[in-house]
């Protein structure tokens, strides 16, 4: 293997393995009950799989389906100019392969976290970066990624660009047809990968979400009707459940969807815990609530292929960094330093109600 582990880590492994191992025996199944409905499981997971042993075992037992958190973005990839550093993405994927974990990278392009060089430059530079970007990173990992991002997060209305786009670099550069360049690029250079248009907030019955789905089914549409490869429709589903939400009016508009021509996935799955309650065990269990109250729609839905959660332990919560948690929390009356509990194992990787929730929810639909 690339990475020999440590003498420290070796141990560390060996003295929580019997601790894991009664962990797994409860849980390796998920993943296995999950194919049963026909939808692969998995979750996010980066670098750290390399640093923290148990986390390592943790992710290879569960996960028969994943994504790199960070690893394949661009401003990771390319930080400082167009020359690339695949050093990570290639160990993080030479993981995934050994453990039979099937890869979806993100994002090819994303208008957003774009590095300060790539800013700098013309639009007539940038069209060129974003061609060579697409072609040069999908063509290198052909065969090793099961599925692209191949756009992530299209629409931001806020930002007031002409149909709703969301504003950036690769938009400014090139305009609403960004999307379709990047698709008909990405089948070109990897014939095989499942191609993947990502999406964010669909899920909420607010004016955000009312406002992005049809605009959604509109690209959808119309990437289909220009003859462009877009095998699946990505829903992130970081749900918020302290907004309006109807998760089976959602469930009837992926099968609107589907209607188009598109398989389906949830590519983010995690529960914003910011308007629960501090107390642990009400909050664990509303997390968990609200994991069941998705799910339970979501599953039924028949072209729904892959669920995939954006990180399996608290341990790793993306929401313990970002600036906002804590005034979300302060807002609904909350201590402002509280860590999120968001995933479905804790801390110490012991599976969480969120957990037993997901593998119920499986469970029932195998049977649908
Ligand atoms: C987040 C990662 O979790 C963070 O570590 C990183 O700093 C920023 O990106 N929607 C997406 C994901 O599409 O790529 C984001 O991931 C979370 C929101």
């Amino acid at each position: 293997m690339a990475n020999p582990l440590t003498r420290r880590e070796a141990l560390l492994g060996a003295l929580t393995l019997a601790a894991s191992q009664a962990v797994r025996a409860e849980t390796a199944a998920v993943a296995a009950v999950a194919m049963d409905a026909g939808v692969q499981f998995g979750s996010a997971f980066d670098r750290e799989v390399f640093s923290d042993a148990p986390y390592r075992a943790l992710i290879a037992a569960e996960c028969r389906a994943g994504a790199l958190e960070n690893s394949l973005k661009f401003d990771w990839l390319k930080p400082r100019g167009s020359k690339p550093d695949y050093t990570h993405a290639d160990r993080l994927i030479d993981f995934a392969q050994t453990h039979g974990i099937a890869l979806r990278g993100t994002a090819l392009i994303w208008n957003d976290w774009e590095p300060d060089w790539l800013k700098a430059l013309s639009r007539r530079d940038a069209a060129y970066v974003f061609d060579q970007h697409i072609s040069e990173t999908a063509g290198r990992f052909a065969g090793r990624i099961a599925a692209w991002d191949v756009v992530n997060e299209p629409f931001f209305p806020l930002h007031g660009r002409p149909g709703g786009f969301r504003k950036g670099v690769w938009f400014d550069a090139l305009g609403a047809t960004y999307v379709e360049r990047a698709f008909r690029r990405a089948a070109a250079a990897d014939p095989k990968a499942l191609l993947i248009l990502n999406e964010a907030f669909c899920e909420q019955n607010d004016a955000w979400g009312t406002a992005i789905r049809p605009l959604l089914a509109g690209l959808v549409r119309s990437l289909k009707d220009a003859g462009v490869r877009l095998d699946g429709v990505g829903f992130q589903g970081h749900l918020k459940p302290h907004l309006p939400h109807d998760y089976s009016a959602f469930a009837d508009y992926l099968r609107g969807i589907a209607g188009l021509g598109a398989t389906l996935h949830i590519t983010e799955l995690d529960v914003d815990d910011s308007s629960f309650p501090d107390a642990i065990p009400e909050r664990d269990a509303r997390v968990a609530e609200t994991l069941t109250r998705f799910l339970d729609p979501v599953l039924r839905v028949a072209r729904l292929r892959s669920v995939t959660l954006w990180h399996l332990s608290d341990r790793y919560s993306w929401y313990r960094s970002v600036p906002w948690y804590g005034d979300a929390v302060a807002k609904h009356g909350g201590r402002r330093d509280r860590k999120a509990r968001s995933h479905v194992f804790d801390d110490q990787l012991r599976p969480k109600p969120a957990w037993a929730a997901l593998r119920t929810a499986f469970e029932k639909a195998r049977v649908r």
